[in-house]
């Protein structure tokens, strides 16, 4: 079950050639116990994986690389809504679609986020006015010290924007199995967010008429429109979050630059970063097979499958001009390894 020296380039969605000293596929519960007891007796760091479209090798993982691949998804109808349990190892977009098929809303905002069910909660997934903890009533997760499965509530999570305890107190201590989530039967439609407004707007649809089905429809298009599809260039998504800025500075921002896209965020704002790297004048910059995206400023791109080193050190420059030109600091969206 255990493979040697596995190439991980097939599991990354940057496309970056690494290898990790030990691979498993691990499709059971009994399979994932025993990868780990393999691991702590030979005292090897662990990786999870999923679709791996968040994360970036930065070289050789000296450890176990194990891709989660538990399989089953089932909808139960309640009085009041739907409720879903789904494996770790099934596709996010799949069961927004199948959610949305069977007529409940709640997830299609979240449409054609790439990965797996189980990643989902490590950074609280999210887009388009929507995240997972608006749904999310639980999981259960294997400890990666003992092998014994743990339930965490959505208060246990710490969910925040781009954030969970999995990030912080819980970091590398669980392998994530199954998610429960709750759609309601009453359902209210998120558009809030001016790409969707536009959107509608453009199609001559009326905001009265919206289903589960056209909302994420729209969502897709406005995603297939500016995202590049990880299959024909690869990326990580957003490579910075949204940096969050106290009032002074969004003033001080906004008055210097009065086209500053933020949102209020609390007492503070969250500004758009691919705005800022765009206005830096990244968007479409290449060098060395490693670049930002044309549509999407705040995408790394690695169309020449180049290195890890070679794609954090453009984020690393990226980042230093956005620091001195706008005085804001840019955090890496994905976790790099090892
Ligand atoms: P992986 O990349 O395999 O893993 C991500 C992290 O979770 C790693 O630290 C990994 O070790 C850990 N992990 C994976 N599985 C488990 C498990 N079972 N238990 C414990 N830890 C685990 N994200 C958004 O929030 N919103 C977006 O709109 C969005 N758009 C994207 C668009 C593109 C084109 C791409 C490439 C990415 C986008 N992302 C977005 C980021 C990414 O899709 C999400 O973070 C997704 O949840 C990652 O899933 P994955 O299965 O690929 O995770
Ligand atoms: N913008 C530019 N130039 C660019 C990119 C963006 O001016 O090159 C402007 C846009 O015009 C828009 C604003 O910045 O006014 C925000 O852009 P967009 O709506 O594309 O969203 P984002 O803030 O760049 C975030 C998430 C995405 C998520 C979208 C939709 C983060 C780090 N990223 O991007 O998530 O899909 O909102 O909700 O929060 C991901 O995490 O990988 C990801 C893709």
């Amino acid at each position: 079950m255990i493979q040697s020296d596995v190439d991980l380039q097939p599991f990354n969605t940057m496309t970056i050639a690494a290898r990790a000293r030990y691979f498993c596929a691990a499709t059971t519960l009994d399979e994932l116990r025993e990868a780990l007891e393999f691991a702590r007796t030979k005292q090897l760091p662990i990786l999870p994986l999923g679709g791996g479209s968040n994360i970036v090798l930065t070289g050789d993982f000296p450890g176990l690389a194990v891709h989660v691949g538990m399989h089953g998804l089932e909808f139960d109808p309640l009085d009041d809504g739907i409720r879903i349990h789904a494996a770790a190892g099934e596709n996010w977009h799949q069961l927004v679609m199948r959610s949305v098929e069977l007529g409940y809303g709640g997830l299609e905002n979240l449409a054609l986020i790439p990965g797996n069910i189980g990643a989902a909660p490590i950074q609280n997934i999210g887009a388009y006015g929507v995240e997972l903890k608006d749904t999310f009533e639980q999981l259960t997760a294997m400890e990666i010290a003992s092998g014994d499965l743990v339930t965490f509530s959505a208060e246990d999570c710490q969910f925040g924007y781009r954030d969970s305890i999995f990030k912080r107190g819980a970091k590398d201590r669980y392998l994530i199995c199954d998610v429960v989530l709750k759609l309601p039967r009453i359902w209210q439609p998120h558009v809030s967010y001016p790409a969707l407004q536009q959107h509608f707007a453009d199609h001559g649809q009326p905001l009265d008429e919206l289903t589960p089905a056209v909302v994420a429809n729209a969502v897709i298009d406005i995603r297939n429109s500016k995202l590049p599809n990880p299959v024909e260039i690869p990326n990580a998504g957003s490579f910075f979050k949204n940096p969050v800025v106290d009032e002074p500075l969004y003033t001080a921002l906004k008055t210097s630059h009065p086209g500053l896209v933020a949102f209020e965020f609390g007492t503070q704002w969250k500004l758009a970063a691919g705005w800022l790297i765009d206005q830096a004048g990244w968007r479409g910059y290449v060098k060395n097979g490693v670049g930002v995206h044309d549509r999407q400023a705040l995408v790394l791109v690695n169309p020449g499958h180049r290195c890890g080193s070679e794609v954090v050190n453009l984020a690393r420059e990226i980042a230093s001009d956005i620091q001195k030109k706008f005085g804001v600091t840019l955090e890496p969206e994905p976790r790099f390894y090892p």
